[in-house]
């Protein structure tokens, strides 16, 4: 009798071993991209989720739709914090083609150092680097499931256009009349990640990548 009971246990566990390991298995590529996306939290996931009306007023039309991509684009894993708290900045270099663009946005990254050193001393509050958000972009793209949420893979217009938005908001809201403004707002979020995920912090800041 009690050898019956274990016979109908063992196999009971047999048939339910492999759907077990099935389970496991059937999480996606994506859904452990997203994982590791959560597990790994950034000063910028404290900030705001969206921009305000106010930020956005003067904002062209393309540049307001590469916004809206975003929001849906940049959600799937991390929310739209990440992106829209972040210390990157791309230096604005007009008009540019991907074949000049390196050239252009070097000589406006030289100009910026010559006339506003502050901003390359806090590495914390901006990280301010030529190409910076096109390979942003890029690796975000490229990472396993991107898209799978938002209904398909994102195409190369959206991505191009969430990448232009990058850039010209950064210039606005980060630097320039609005730099002081910002040195505080990533301030607080550092501060926040330093209280609220101590370790994550010291991680971070042993990388330099804070
Ligand atoms: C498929 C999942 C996924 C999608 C979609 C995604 N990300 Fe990420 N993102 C991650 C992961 C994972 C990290 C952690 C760091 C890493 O792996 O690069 C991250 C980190 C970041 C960071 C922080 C980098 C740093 O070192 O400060 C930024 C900024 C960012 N993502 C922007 C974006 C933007 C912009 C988009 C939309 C174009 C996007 N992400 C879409 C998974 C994703």
């Amino acid at each position: 009798m009690k050898n019956m009971k274990t016979l109908l246990i063992l196999c009971l566990a047999l048939i339910a071993l492999p759907s077990f390991a099935a389970d496991g298995a059937k999480k996606s590529a994506a859904e452990l991209e997203k994982e590791k996306a959560l597990a790994n939290p950034y000063p910028n996931d404290f900030g705001p989720d969206h921009l305000s009306e106010e930020q956005l007023k003067d904002y062209p039309a393309d540049i307001k739709e590469g916004y809206k991509d975003l929001l849906t684009r940049c959600a799937q894993c991390h929310t739209p914090s990440r992106p829209l708290n972040s210390r990157f900045v791309e230096p604005e270099a007009g008009k540019v083609t991907p074949a000049d663009r390196d050239a252009k946005e070097a000589a406006a990254l030289a100009k910026m150092k010559g006339e506003h050193e502050e901003w390359f001393k806090d590495g914390s509050t901006w990280q301010i680097e030529a190409g910076i958000w096109n390979r942003y972009v890029k690796r975000m793209m490229n990472k396993p499931g991107c898209g799978v949420s938002a209904g398909g893979k994102m195409t190369n217009a959206e991505a191009k256009k969430i990448y232009e938005f990058l850039v010209y908001d950064g210039q606005r809201r980060k630097l320039g009349e609005n730099a002081a403004k910002w040195k505080e707002h990533r301030a607080k979020l550092v501060e926040k990640l330093k209280t609220e995920k101590p370790t994550r912090y010291e991680e971070l800041k042993k990388d330099n990548d804070l």
